[in-house]
């Protein structure tokens, strides 16, 4: 591949030197050094955990080095608070979205710059200015809308919108498109290829390998805390950067398992909810059963609205045969039904709890067990720490210390555990590493081999057409169609998905 762009002579912008953070039981990052130039894309790179979000964190000052120093435009800055790096025009979309729910749309874009005439809000040239920035971004939705109202894939635009709203020097991106479908995303990369013509600096973090190939001019790997190498993107291949970032090569991404689809585990007639109508479908013992659709379209709302999370107006839900009544997670749970959120951390995880109690919560909700069983705790958790490499400390860890991808881990093992009949999950690798997403491919084909039904609502394509058996298509709140996987290409998928 020829170099994307041309940064001969281009200096550089922001350059860490030998920058170390420790956190309690953890040495986050020890030694490193990273720089970025002007018009450059870098990548970083790195497992769950690696110190990846911990590196641009002390890059924006959310938090201090313990040793090395940061310059940007070849002079010395301490960036004490994030407004430091802010108005020294370091621009940053985080993994965690940050965002405040009870007000509009408008006023998370303008938070830090209300357009005023005088002492008032000019609301006029707020609701106009936060169209046009989100126009950019290619959104469309009311100013006045509160930001609690939108969807996360919405939330992470919003979020990239408001950075975009101020003159920037360098560019942080922290897994912006995690929440994000292929179109979205297209739309987000076009900007960055735009950002960077006008010779902003990027860094990018993604675990999606394909985007860093789209994106980036050189890709730097972080492993476990530690700079392990670096390479111009035109000469690295997939299983280089693996190798690279996990320190052995990936044999099998997607596991070919022959699948032996059994009765309908679970069945949607006619289910008419807050933002679908009419849906129906059947999901059989042994298979994935993949979900895909646009922003939009619904297919968000299968999930939650199936475990009793969102109300049905209409339709009817069998597991196994039986009509089922569900008015709640733990009917749900009951009829053997799991769903794994994507939004995690608001919605799954208990920040202040320890690991392994957010591993067991569901295996005792379930279970209505009255007696804490200490050897079975311990047992469980480590598994699955050990299973999904789980980077903590101790089991008995806050969970609001782990690193994003691996709290998308503890809450993911959660579900997993329990072994339901139908699991419903909602992006299931989001935020996971490479080595530890075909660990829960595998997972989730053994739990087919096991006779349970696995339903996956997914925006990544390749995820999409290799795991799943049979794909279901939706659009504007309707069934588009019901294809084999095996069949079927990712343009049917994403013509059915416009609507086409
Ligand atoms: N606030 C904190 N308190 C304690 N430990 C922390 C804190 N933030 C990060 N860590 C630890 O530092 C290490 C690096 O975390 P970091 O968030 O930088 O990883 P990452 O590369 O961004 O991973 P991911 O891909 O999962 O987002 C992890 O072991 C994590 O548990
Ligand atoms: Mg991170």
């Amino acid at each position: 591949m020829a170099q994307k762009r041309n940064l001969d002579g281009a200096e550089v912008v922001l350059r860490a030197v030998g920058l170390s953070k420790s956190f309690p039981g953890v040495k986050a990052l020890t030694n490193v050094d990273f720089s970025v130039r002007k018009g450059e894309v870098v990548a970083l790179l790195g497992e769950n955990g690696a110190g990846k979000s911990t590196l641009i964190k002390i890059l924006c000052g959310v938090y201090q080095c313990d040793e090395g120093y940061i310059e940007l435009e070849g002079v010395r800055r301490a960036f004490t608070i994030p407004l430091d790096a802010k108005s020294a025009g370091i621009g940053v979309v985080h993994q965690e979205l940050n965002y405040v729910p009870t007000i509009s749309v408008a006023e998370n874009i303008f938070m830090n710059n209300i357009p005023r005439r005088g002492p008032f809000v000019d609301q006029k040239r707020l609701e106009r200015e936060a169209r046009e920035i989100m126009a950019k971004v290619g959104l469309d939705l009311d100013p006045r809308m509160l930001l609690g109202k939108c969807t996360v894939a919405q939330k992470q635009l919003i979020e990239i919108a408001k950075v975009l709203a101020e003159k920037v020097k360098v560019l942080i991106l922290d897994e912006p498109t995690s929440s994000l479908n292929d179109v979205e995303t297209e739309c987000l990369f076009s900007l960055v290829d735009k950002m960077a013509g006008m010779g902003v600096a990027v860094i990018y973090i993604s675990h999606k390998l394909d985007e860093l190939f789209r994106l980036a001019d050189r890709v730097v790997v972080l492993r476990d805390g530690v700079v392990t190498g670096q390479i111009g993107i035109a000469e690295a291949s997939r299983e280089q950067l693996i190798s690279m970032m996990v320190g052995r090569t990936l044999s099998v991404m997607y596991p070919q398992q022959l699948i032996v689809p059994g009765e309908v585990a679970l069945e949607v007639k006619g289910l008419t909810g807050p933002a679908f109508r009419d849906l129906s479908f059947a999901a059989r013992k042994g298979t994935i059963f993949g979900i895909y659709g646009l922003l939009g379209s619904g297919h968000l709302e299968v999930g939650p609205t199936v475990f009793g999370q969102l109300n049905y107006a209409a339709g009817e839900i069998k597991v196994d045969g039986a009509a089922v009544k569900i008015a709640n997670p733990l009917d749900a749970m009951k009829a053997g039904i799991a769903y794994v959120p994507a939004e995690r951390k608001v919605e799954g995880l208990v920040l202040n709890a320890s690991v392994r109690n957010n591993i067991m919560v569901s295996y005792y909700a379930l279970r209505r067990k009255r007696l804490i069983d200490k050897a079975t705790e311990k047992r469980i958790s480590a598994k699955w720490i050990e299973n999904l490499s789980i980077k903590t400390p101790t089991a008995g860890t806050a969970a609001e210390s782990l690193s994003g991808g691996n709290q998308q881990k503890v809450v993911l093992s959660r579900w997993l555990e329990l072994e339901p009949e139908v699991l419903i999950l909602n992006e299931p690798t989001r935020g996971i590493d490479v080595g530890a997403k075909a660990e829960i491919y595998r997972i989730l084909k053994d739990l087919c081999g096991l006779g349970k039904c696995v339903i996956m609502v997914t925006s990544e394509m390749p995820e999409l057409l290799n795991m799943s058996d049979e794909i279901m298509v939706m659009h504007e709140g309707k069934v588009m169609g019901i294809v084999d996987a095996k069949e079927t290409s990712q343009e049917q998928v994403l013509r059915m998905a416009i609507g086409g």
